[in-house]
């Protein structure tokens, strides 16, 4: 429950409201195999898709999170967590748009900085939508959560250090305790 709205939880939290959210997640993951496959093969036509996926749906899902869901950290304590999670989007969008521009028709100029980036963005999606799901949501619905809640099956252990499966979202204090009682990361701090 969140504390300063001891009624229902507001409808972008309720589950039938979720269960959209939740099922673009599940797409965006298998968009995210789909590339990461891509990479492993220097198969720049099939990057080349899963970026412009990104690019064309996953902006607006960010859009209506940013909106909907990133102002309620801010009632929860957490408005450190909703910034990093902003960033993470900004990130996305300028690596897509730099993928974009330096591909033409699945051909690219300069495969190594290339790579580089689309790898980068596959990580980030990952981590940031496993954030998302095992530490954003529960503080919301005010339930926290431990390690031990979250999941850490093939797709949502990424970047090291990162995974809120594996250490704690980026917002909690200390890493690894994600619970809806942990205060804000100290201005300044490196997230985790
Ligand atoms: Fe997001």
């Amino acid at each position: 429950m969140l504390p300063s709205d001891p009624g229902p939880l507001p409808p972008a939290l309720r589950e039938d409201g979720l269960a959209e959210w939740h099922q673009f997640h599940q797409d965006a993951m298998a968009r995210m195999s789909d590339l990461a496959l891509a990479l492993d093969h220097q198969g720049w036509p099939g990057v080349e898709r899963a970026c412009r996926w990104v690019h064309e749906a996953f902006h607006p899902h960010n859009q209506w999170e940013e909106q909907r869901l990133f102002p309620l950290l801010e009632l929860v304590g957490r408005g450190q967590l909703g910034k990093q999670l902003k960033l993470d989007h900004l990130e996305m969008g300028d690596l897509t748009q730099a993928i974009l521009d330096g591909s033409a028709g699945g051909m690219v100029a300069d495969p190594s900085p290339h790579g580089l980036r689309a790898r980068r963005l596959l990580d980030l999606v990952r981590q940031h939508i496993d954030t998302e799901v095992h530490c954003m949501l529960p503080l919301l619905q005010g339930q926290g959560a431990t390690p031990a809640d979250a999941p850490a099956g093939e797709g949502y252990l990424t970047t090291p250090g990162r995974s809120a499966a594996a250490s704690g979202c980026p917002g909690c204090a200390p890493p690894g305790t994600c619970s809806g009682s942990a205060p804000d990361r100290p201005a300044g701090a490196a997230p985790g």
